[in-house]
This record gives structure tokens, C-alpha cells and sequence, in this order.
């Protein structure tokens, strides 16, 4: 069977992965990875490069097609990346136009949460379903929104950019937007809800484990608050108690308006979803509709740290998919 090629646009880092798809999912046969420094043009001339060695290892000269994920906001339909927050430099980047001058294939480009939703659903925790919605839930909130079997992307590609829903007026910053869902929900704002938690506590004269003094503040991360929260720190428990609280508010909002059968949930909530877990259920069944809730299960992501990998292949297989409908 023919390879498909997908591209992992990130923040610290970009992959290029190839992929063999089979009957029952696919198997990735390559990956070249790099740190995101320096141009575009320059990381996107080292990863055509290092598609193409893989390619020459796996006894082919061409992907079948080439699929790219990548944080928003883009242009998925002229392909183009447009100023990703995350991605400082690259405003207006034809990423699409470039990969095609080296390989003249079905290129695309998507939204990483709409990517990872079609990982997921195609092979991951989505699989068998017909309306699925995908939240990263990493260093940013995105959703992807999988509905009457087909990816959702709204008027001009931006359905589902759930962090920059706001919760509460008040809450930690995300999307640039105070109390968003993406404040109360990703890892920067698992950090901000920790560190404003920890200045309460200096005020009482207490530490937590996770920071010990205010000059410390700005370098309380995720990661570490997790850690602490795993080890019983009651602080940093409190910080994911708020947040899994805000994840079951958000999914109501989201079960009530679209009625899903699965909600998928990605990063941070996979790895501490057994302190995440408990206050988001409980919210999602104070907050939802019954009867919607009825019919939806959530589950943690099954892709785990490859999902980027996946992500990237499962456009490429759409836009081989399209082009074959399109002939
Ligand atoms: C971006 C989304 C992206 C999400 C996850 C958000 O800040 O606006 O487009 O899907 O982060 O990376
Ligand atoms: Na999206």
C-alpha cells in the first residue's frame, strides 16, 4: 500500500512522519523530528528533507499525499498559516504551496485539534462513532468537532475554538481572554491557578511543595503541579479540583448544544485524569441536560504522545480520500 507523509507544526518542536496505512489502522515507519527555530522557509526546506530521506529508506519517491497539523489560526481551504500565538514568525505562511513544489500530491493542511480529532476518531478512543468531539487540552484548548460522521469546520474553518469560550469573569488567562475555557483548561493555566493559589498560602505563612517562595511564582508549571497534586500536596490539589470543575462546565456547554457520543480528551487530562476526572463528572452531571448526557461518554485520548504523529497522517488520508471522490 502507498505512504502517506504528515507534518506535526508545534511550538518547541516539528515532526515529520511516514506512515503505512493497513486494514486496521497505520503504521508509522519513520519520523524525523526537529526543534521549531529559525524561519519557516527554514523548517519547512528541513522537513521536506527529512520526508524525503525517509521516503528514500522506505523504497519509495513519493507520499500519496501529505498531511499537516498545525495550532490555529489558518486559512485551511488556501492553505495558509496565519499568526499562530505559538508560532511567533510565521504570519502567512503557504505552507501547503511549498509542500507541492516538492512533491505535486494532495496536500492539506488542518487545525491540530481538528487533526487530532480525526486521529482519534479514525484510531483512537473515536473509533465506531458518528459524533465526537476532541479537546486538546494541552499547552492550548482546541476543540475538534466530529459530527454526522464527518469533521465539522464551520463557516470559514473556525468551529471549534472552545478555549476562547469564556466560563466566569473572573480565572486565569487564556486565548487571551480572562476565565476562558482555555484559562481554566490547559497547562498555562493549570500554572496560573497553582501560583495564584500559592501566593493565598504565603499569606498564611504556609508553602506548598510545588513553589516555595514568591520569586518562584513565574516558574510554577503543569508538569509540577501534577507531580505535587500525585503526591498529595493539598494545594496543588485544589488547582486541579478547580480545573476539572471548569472541564465539566465547558463539556456541559458543549453535550447541551451538540448532543456527542463520545467526548475524547488529549495531554494534561490523559496524564492526571484520576484527579481531573472526579470534579469533571461531577459538573458535567450537575451542569448537562440529562438526557444528552445520557447518550455520551468521555474518555481520555488513546494516542497519547504520538497523537502529533497521527494527527499530521490522518489529513493526509482525508485529503487522499477527497482527491479519490474528486476525480
Ligand atoms: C488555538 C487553537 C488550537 C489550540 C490547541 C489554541 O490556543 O487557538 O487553534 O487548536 O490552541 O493547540
Ligand atoms: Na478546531
Amino acid at each position: 500500500m502507498s505512504l502517506l507523509a504528515g507534518i506535526d507544526i508545534g511550538g518547541t518542536k516539528c515532526a515529520v512522519s511516514l506512515g503505512r496505512p493497513s486494514m486496521d489502522g497505520i503504521e508509522i515507519v519513520g519520523k524525523h523530528m526537529l526543534p521549531t527555530a529559525g524561519t519557516p522557509d527554514f523548517m519547512i526546506g528541513s522537513l521536506l528533507d527529512g520526508l524525503d530521506a525517509l521516503l528514500a529508506a522506505a523504497g519509495a519517491a513519493a507520499p500519496a499525499a501529505v498531511g499537516i497539523s498545525c495550532g490555529g489560526p489558518l486559512d485551511a481551504g488556501r492553505g495558509l498559516i496565519l499568526s499562530p500565538p505559538n508560532l511567533p514568525g510565521w504570519d502567512l505562511v503557504d505552507i501547503v504551496g511549498a509542500v507541492r513544489r516538492r512533491h505535486d500530491v494532495p496536500v492539506a493542511l488542518e487545525n491540530d485539534a481538528n487533526a487530532g480529532a480525526l486521529a482519534e476518531w479514525q484510531w483512537g478512543a473515536g473509533r465506531g462513532t458518528d459524533h465526537m468531539v476532541f479537546l486538546t487540552f494541552g499547552t492550548g484548548l482546541g476543540a475538534g468537532l466530529i459530527l454526522n460522521g464527518r469533521l465539522y469546520a464551520g463557516a470559514n474553518g473556525m468551529a471549534g475554538e472552545a478555549g476562547h469560550m469564556r466560563l466566569s469573569a473572573f480565572g486565569p488567562v487564556g486565548y487571551g481572554k480572562q476565565g476562558s475555557f482555555e484559562g481554566f483548561c490547559s497547562g498555562g493555566g493549570i500554572a496560573q491557578l497553582a501560583a495564584s493559589l500559592a501566593l493565598e498560602q504565603f499569606q498564611r505563612g504556609h508553602a506548598p511543595s510545588y513553589c516555595a517562595s514568591v520569586s518562584e511564582l513565574g516558574g510554577v508549571t503543569a508538569q509540577r503541579v501534577g507531580e505535587a497534586a500525585l503526591a498529595g500536596d493539598e494545594t496543588a490539589l485544589e488547582a486541579l479540583r478547580i480545573s476539572g470543575d471548569r472541564l465539566g462546565r465547558g463539556l456541559a456547554l458543549i453535550v447541551d448544544l451538540l448532543n456527542p457520543e463520545r467526548i475524547v480528551i488529549g495531554s494534561v487530562y490523559a496524564k492526571l485524569r484520576s484527579l481531573l476526572e472526579p470534579p469533571m463528572l461531577a459538573a458535567l452531571q450537575r451542569e448537562a441536560l440529562t438526557h444528552a448526557l445520557d447518550a455520551c461518554s468521555v474518555l481520555p485520548a488513546a494516542l497519547g504522545d504520538r497523537i502529533g504523529d497521527y494527527a499530521g497522517l490522518s489529513v493526509a488520508s482525508d485529503a487522499l480520500r477527497r482527491s479519490a471522490h474528486s476525480l
